[in-house]
């Protein structure tokens, strides 16, 4: 039997899967790493973390799987998008990486869009300046930090990063090249143009290749830290949305998903480019060459949860862990007592600002509504909702566009709530479906490697074999209650936006 590893790095930690060549899940492990806020709205994490995570991961799968490693033929690599890695000339990290929901850069993104000028930069690399995004850190950091700019030989994205360190050669892809701001969409490389106005040096980046090509081997060094041969074939995956459209086999057109991770994502695969000149949702490249993603990014979305269970549920922790349970069973559990609209409390879920639709870096979460009858269960409940009614906003967006989005599928960890998957097929009125192994970015790594190194012959058919859909959730009569919550949800940021703005000058 031949097998295949998926590694998925994202922010609350890596997660590892040895997969056979069916998609049959043989081991896991998931180390978890720190987030570090040194600022309000600021968010920063340490490569070498990811790096060290991703040895002990594959070590750790390696041992409980039993499997030997000659017959691991492949390694695939995601990545959380956006984040910027700054490498010096020995290839060293200068500082830690300023993350995809870092909300420092909004007057870097001003400059960017006053050099480039907005609409051309929109005809370039088919997104406005976002905070988000690669090139208003990389600006950021030349403005603030000059001595570690000169500092400085490369710059990559995340999982380029480990994947460096894995092959010892530097390279990125086109799905997370797509979300720099540096990248022409329609040359599918970096855009000189746009480079030359921000002055930033070519040579600065790494070359750039799709997602399913072969980056090289592993090397001796990584060989023996991990365990795996050094004939292991790295191929350049691709960003984590990208990577979870092939692991929920979402590689035709009509397909789409929405990820509940620590990010909220609507992913649609498309075959042509659509872009929305408002920059409310995002494209990208896709995993699959020469294809497209129209995508909408909810910043704090399994976050909101995380962050609530994290700071008022010790009881639930507590008592999961002595029953050996999951804390979100528990609090799925005390939330489906709750109705819907949570008796009339609506949560805003802009903990670390937002993206879409709004684009708005200053934003702040809110509970609207709070009534001395509201207990923990209602809060719990508002957040759930809060986030899929963001969700919704962002699929009206997509729909606005004329982009179809015939079949949903729900992955990341919010998928595994029954509850969210209900709220998510209420509010978006259409049927909703997972898909057996729930392993998305990491899955579809493991595919892209599988076809780069010869098991499949292209990524649809290896996705056909092995991806595999399970439970439907159908809309219900609830859709036109949820709507009451939604209107209001809707107007409460516009409501809010210059007072968010004042909280943020003080
Ligand atoms: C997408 C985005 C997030 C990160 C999370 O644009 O910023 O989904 O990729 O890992």
């Amino acid at each position: 039997m031949e097998y295949i590893l998926g590694v998925d790095l994202g922010t609350s930690g890596t997660k590892t899967v040895l997969f056979d060549k069916t998609g049959k899940k043989i081991a896991s492990s998931t180390v978890e790493y720190d987030l570090f806020t040194p600022k309000n709205g600021w968010a920063e994490q340490n490569p070498i973390d990811w790096f060290n995570a991703t040895i002990t991961t594959i070590r750790d799968v390696i041992l409980k799987s039993n499997v030997s490693s000659k017959h691991i033929k492949g390694l695939g690599i995601s990545g959380q998008m956006h984040g910027l890695v700054m490498l010096d000339r020995n290839g060293e990290v200068i500082r830690n990486s300023i993350l995809w929901c870092d909300g420092r850069t909004g007057k870097e993104c001003e400059e960017i869009t006053e050099l480039v000028g907005r609409e051309r930069l929109i005809e370039i690399s088919a997104n406005p300046a976002l905070t988000g995004f690669t090139a208003g850190k990389i600006m950021w950091v030349k403005k603030h930090e000059p001595d570690n700019y000169v500092k400085c030989e490369k710059m990559m994205l995340p999982k380029d990063y480990v994947r460096f360190k894995l092959t010892g050669k530097y390279g990125c892809e086109v799905s997370d090249a797509s979300g720099t701001n540096l990248f022409d969409i329609n040359e599918k490389k970096w855009s000189a143009e746009i480079l030359d106005k921000l002055n930033i040096n070519i040579e600065l980046l790494p070359e750039l290749k799709d997602s399913v090509d072969i980056a090289g081997t592993i090397t001796e060094e990584i060989a023996s830290l991990t365990g795996l041969s050094p004939e292991t074939i790295v191929c350049y995956g691709a960003a984590d949305n990208a990577a979870a459209a092939i692991g929920t086999g979402v590689v035709s057109t009509g397909k789409a998903f929405t990820t509940i991770g620590t990010s909220g994502v609507i992913f649609v695969h498309s075959d042509e480019p659509f872009i929305d000149k408002k920059g409310r949702v995002h494209t990208f490249c896709s995993a699959v060459p020469n294809k497209y993603t129209l995508m909408s990014c909810t910043l704090s979305a399994g976050m909101s949860l995380k962050w609530f269970r994290d700071n008022f549920c010790s009881d639930e922790i507590n008592v999961a862990k002595n029953l050996h349970k999951d804390s979100y069973d528990l609090i799925n559990e005390g939330v489906a007592e709750i109705p819907i609209g949570s008796e009339k409390l609506i949560f805003l879920p802009y903990l670390m600002g937002e993206r879409s639709p709004i684009l708005d870096e200053k934003a702040r979460g809110v509970f609207f509504g709070l009534n001395a009858i509201h207990n923990k269960y209602h809060m719990l409940r508002s957040i759930m909702e809060g986030v899929m009614f963001s969700q919704w906003q962002c699929l009206d967006v997509i729909r606005e566009l004329g982009v179809k989005t015939n079949l949903m599928y729900a992955c990341g960890g919010g998928a595994k709530s029954f509850l969210w998957r209900s709220m998510m097929a209420d509010m978006y009125n259409v049927e909703v479906t997972t898909v057996k192994n729930e392993e998305g970015p990491a899955l579809g790594v493991a595919i892209l490697a599988a076809v780069a190194s010869g098991m499949y012959e292209s990524i649809e058919s290896a996705c056909d074999v092995m991806v595999e859909s399970k439970d439907i959730s159908r809309p219900s009569d609830n859709h036109l209650e949820y709507k009451k919550y939604y209107e209001i949800y809707k107007h409460l940021y516009s409501a809010l936006m210059a007072s968010f703005a004042k909280l943020n000058e003080i």
